[in-house]
């Protein structure tokens, strides 16, 4: 072993025995993101790199340190590290704005890639649970996201999850907002780090979300964008809040929230756990009513949030929350000698086109070690052929868990009458509890 190559640090293999945890989380998101009228969307690895700097910003830490980029002589390409800017390039570019009923409505389950460095909750390769509306400016839409969201956290049993909510303003109220920023932070420049020094001028607001811990203990005090809302921005917040008292969703103002991309304006929120440690965000997003435009569209409101499914699955196992599990083997089917296995392999076909989790010997293995492996895979019923089975044409099926035998014709009629057996056995269950 000590000469194979490892994966690299930051990115995780999920194995068969684990991958239930994302098939639950996906599947409840996804089902929820359906109920509230969201499609699925699927994008590109890959996009232009300009694609990210354009929409993403060119002042932030992923666009200036955590891009995975791969450059040619006349291209240069970058792993997504976020699917905001990638579904809304593909809504401009498949004129959905033209043909698809507003708001446009859209969800997706992807991979994302960040140079970041490693710790608990922060990895290289991630996964996000995105969705995103088009078209509406309203504050109702601002609560419905917030409710998908918080929806799928309820569903999925998570607790203690805080929601998070802040609005940041737009390039109206931000001019004003700015100049107080540099007149704060220009007394402490030659304090902050190479790039906030960068960033003073082009984009202040970056340096409220600096990693170093200079920058933010220099932040600490610095003026708020919720202090210098125009009088539209500050109305659409307190609809806002008003939409999610009436819904019954609990949040708290959190005026520290810039979020890390530069596309937001107004609403910005958090979920936020302190069940896995520093990176408790396991959902963030917000509105960004200027992206379209800026990418070439018309211009056109929307927003989303992203949530991060290794965080959030990281969540649920600290919290014991349950996860669904994949069926396991219904019926094993134990063989001895060449016309057994060649039984079993056609009644294993017929009981799997039949949708039941069959299966047979491809090892080789003595009767024994077939029914260890049986016990090993949780087969819930199991049936041994050999010779005499195959001149009889009948095998006594037995259900491991209370013993009970049935004889059966191991002719056509198996998997049916199997069928029959196995829908009782899965009733009493239930009625057990
Ligand atoms: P974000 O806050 O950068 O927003 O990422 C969303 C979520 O992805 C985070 O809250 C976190 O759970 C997870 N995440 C981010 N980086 C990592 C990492 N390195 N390792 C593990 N998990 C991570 C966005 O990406 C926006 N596109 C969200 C959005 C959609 N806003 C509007 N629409």
């Amino acid at each position: 072993m000590s000469n194979m190559i490892k994966k690299v640090n930051g990115v995780k293999d999920v194995l068969p025995s684990e991958v239930y945890k994302w098939h639950t989380v996906e599947r409840v998101a996804a089902r929820t993101a359906e109920v509230y009228g969201f499609g699925e969307l699927r994008i590109p690895t890959f996009e232009n790199t300009q694609l990210f700097v354009r929409s993403v910003g060119e002042t932030t830490d992923v666009v200036q340190k955590e891009m995975f980029t791969v450059t040619g002589r006349n291209s240069s390409y970058t792993l997504r590290p976020e699917g905001t800017a990638g579904a809304m390039r593909a809504v401009l570019e498949n004129g959905m704005l033209q043909s698809d009923p507003l708001p446009l409505k859209l969800f997706y389950t992807i991979s994302c890639f960040r140079n970041e460095r490693v710790q608990a909750g922060r990895l290289k390769e991630f996964h996000q649970f995105g969705a995103e509306m088009v078209g509406s400016a309203s504050p109702a839409a601002d609560a419905q996201m917030i409710s998908l969201a918080d929806n799928i956290i309820r569903r999925l049993g998570l607790k203690d999850i805080e929601l998070h909510i802040n609005s940041i303003g737009c390039p109206k109220c931000r001019s004003e907002y700015y100049k107080g920023l540099r007149t704060f932070f220009e007394p402490h420049k030659d304090e902050l780090c190479d790039t906030c020094r960068e960033r003073l001028e082009k984009n202040p607001m970056r340096l409220l979300d600096c990693k170093s811990e200079i920058c933010r203990e220099i932040g600490k005090d610095a003026p708020l964008a919720i202090d210098h809302l125009c009088s539209e921005c500050a109305e659409h917040f307190e609809k806002l809040k008003g939409y999610l008292d009436k819904m019954g969703i609990k949040y708290m103002i959190d005026p520290k929230i810039v979020r890390g991309l530069d596309y937001y304006t107004r609403t910005v929120f958090e979920f936020i756990t302190t069940s896995i440690g520093a990176q408790g965000t396991v959902c963030g997003g917000g509105r960004y009513d200027g992206l379209l435009e800026e990418m070439g569209g018309a211009p056109t409101p929307a927003l989303g949030f992203a949530m991060g499914l290794e965080r959030i699955i990281m969540t649920m196992e600290n919290q014991g929350c349950e996860f669904m599990h994949t069926p396991s083997c219904d019926i094993y089917i134990g063989t001895m000698g060449d016309a057994a296995k060649e039984r079993a392999l056609i009644l294993t076909e017929s009981l799997r086109s039949e949708g039941y989790h069959a299966e047979c010997d491809l090892m080789d293995r003595g009767v024994r070690a077939q029914m260890k492996y049986a016990d090993k895979l949780g087969a819930a019923f199991s049936v041994i052929i050999g010779d005499n089975e195959i001149n009889t044409g009948k095998a006594v099926l037995k259900n491991m868990m209370s013993g009970e035998q049935t004889e059966l014709l191991i002719d056509d009629t198996f998997s049916e009458k199997f069928g029959d057996i196995h829908t009782a056995h899965m009733f009493e269950l239930e009625s057990l509890g």
